[in-house]
């Protein structure tokens, strides 16, 4: 199972954002790690609406921010959430349905995008932050 390992490297230097990120990795590894045990489907249909519900929290939260500095990257920053929020509900949906799913699949979609948007459109949106009084 890949995982996501909490870093330094992927802390913004904001409170609330940094937080909230670590708690997206918790989130992720439990996921990934119930995946493991073999707890397959069951795993995804238990953890999984509560991924989504912390990721929709979370984003809301990094959005404001974006909202009331006035990003000039915001509308492509939120369509970047929009798909992750359509993804993850596509699993979940499936998944409750019975259609069957790949609980690795889900476990290495999320492990890849959490590093890579932080580490990409996250951090891009620090200095523009910084400008506007928030750290
Ligand atoms: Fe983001």
């Amino acid at each position: 199972m890949p995982g996501v390992t909490w870093s330094s490297r992927f802390r913004l230097g904001i409170g609330e954002i940094d937080e909230q990120h670590h708690g997206l990795f918790s989130l992720a590894n439990r996921l990934d790690a119930a995946v493991g045990l073999g707890a397959g489907q069951q795993a995804v249909s238990e953890t999984l609406p509560e991924l989504i519900e912390y990721v929709k929290t979370h984003f809301a939260a990094e959005e404001a921010l974006l909202a009331e500095t006035a990003y000039p990257e915001h509308a492509a920053h939120q369509a970047e959430h929009e798909a992750f929020i359509r993804k993850l509900t596509g699993f979940s949906q499936a998944c409750k349905s019975g259609i069957p799913t790949v609980p690795a699949d889900i476990v290495a979609f999320v492990s890849d995008w959490l590093p890579a948007h932080i580490l990409g459109r996250d951090k891009d949106y620090v200095p523009h932050l910084a400008e506007n009084g928030i750290e």
